[in-house]
């Protein structure tokens, strides 16, 4: 199967590095062929500030400012201790939703769950959540007693291989089990809600290879890991929606954009921090970052068992779209959770 690379292209973030490319390659012509010293430098200046103009409109991609009154309604997110999941539970507490947020640690979340209050003047609450966990998963979920939307955003990149408490390798035991048992029990209040269930996945599930077996049992890739778990995602929303779609719950998968300066990998050192700093004139802002989860979580637009990036329904890559893979997945992890929660 060709790689998908047409789906890469048609992100911001790409659209955003090739015109830098075309600047830079702009700039050399006219340094070596056109334009003779000292005149390179007030072309220099002219062309960076014509560049910041367009690139921040290409690299922001669409917007979505949600108006909706959310008075009422109950959202869970995951993972809104920092980075896109923090952003989207602050956007949610200001519609005035009673937005619950999923931490490790209950005193850190009751912590963020305060400063996120108090931001907007909101209701947040916090409790503890380690998706590593499926008791605690099981735990967390036991306090909940209403849910509409569910936020399933945590994720974590694991740079050599790891195990969840539960001995599963540890980013398809977070990213995909975790959200998958947390899912399974809130399920009776998502469809009496008729909720939405939202899963963060990425642009990077198009890494994933077909012959993938999920549970990253060959040699560990730090990618092809972290691609997998997102496809997982994806399949799990497009099995959600067809499982459960005719009793009124409706599940999304989506690409947030690139957003350099999150935590996701485990947080940076000082030299991570300087290498890869250049790389945020590519990227979308963290409130940029959270628009397509609340573009999936509220929009009409939206729609049901599809991926979306940029604010609107996007294609997926090929395999995303094998629905007898999907099914496999659900399978696989319905036996996974069987087996490690028989004792709970
Ligand atoms: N940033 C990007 O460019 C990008 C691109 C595509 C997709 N995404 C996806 O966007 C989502 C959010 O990522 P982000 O970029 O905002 O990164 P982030 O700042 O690292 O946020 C990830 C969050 O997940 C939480 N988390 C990790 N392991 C957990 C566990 N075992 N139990 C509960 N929570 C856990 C982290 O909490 P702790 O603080 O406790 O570690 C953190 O708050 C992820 O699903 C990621 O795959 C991000």
């Amino acid at each position: 199967m060709a790689f998908p690379i047409k789906i890469l292209l048609i992100e911001p973030e790409s659209r955003s590095a090739m015109f830098l490319l075309g600047n830079v390659l702009l700039f050399m012509y006219m340094m070596f062929f056109v334009i003779s010293w000292p005149y390179i430098i007030i072309y220099l200046i002219v062309q960076i500030i014509i560049f910041q103009r367009v690139n921040q409109h290409l690299r922001s991609g669409r917007s979505y400012v949600p108006t909706t009154n959310l008075n009422n309604q109950t959202v869970i997110v995951t993972g809104a201790a920092t980075g896109i999941g923090r952003a989207t539970a602050l956007e949610l507490a200001k519609l005035r939703a009673r937005v619950i947020i999923g931490i490790r640690n209950q005193a850190r979340a009751e912590r963020i769950a305060q400063e996120l209050s108090k931001q907007c003047n909101g209701n947040v609450i916090g409790y503890h959540l380690d998706l590593s966990d499926l008791s605690s998963v099981k735990d967390f979920a036991q306090k909940i007693d209403k849910v509409d939307i569910l936020i399933n955003n945590a994720g974590v990149v694991k740079r050599q291989k790891e195990y969840t408490k539960d001995g599963l390798e540890a980013t398809f035991g977070t990213n995909h089990i975790g959200h998958f048992y947390l899912t399974h029990l809130l399920l009776p209040l998502l469809i009496k809600s008729h909720g939405r269930i939202v899963n963060v996945s990425s642009v990077m599930h198009i890494f994933s290879k077909e012959d993938t077996d999920f549970i990253q049992n060959r040699s560990y890739n730090t990618i092809i890991a972290y691609a997998d778990s997102k496809l997982a995602n994806i399949f799990h929303a497009t099995e959600l929606q067809r499982r459960y779609g005719d009793q009124g719950v409706r599940a999304y998968a989506l690409h947030p954009g690139t957003i350099a300066s999150t935590e996701l990998g485990g947080g940076k050192g000082p030299l991570e921090t300087v290498l890869t700093s250049p790389f945020q004139i590519l990227s979308k802002s963290m409130p940029q970052g959270a628009m397509t989860t609340l573009f999936c979580a509220l929009s009409d637009e939206a729609q049901p068992g599809k991926y979306h990036s940029d604010c609107r329904i996007t294609p997926a890559s090929p395999l995303a779209s094998n629905s007898r893979k999907a099914q496999e997945l659900w399978e696989l992890s319905e036996k996974i959770i069987n087996d490690k929660t028989k004792s709970f």
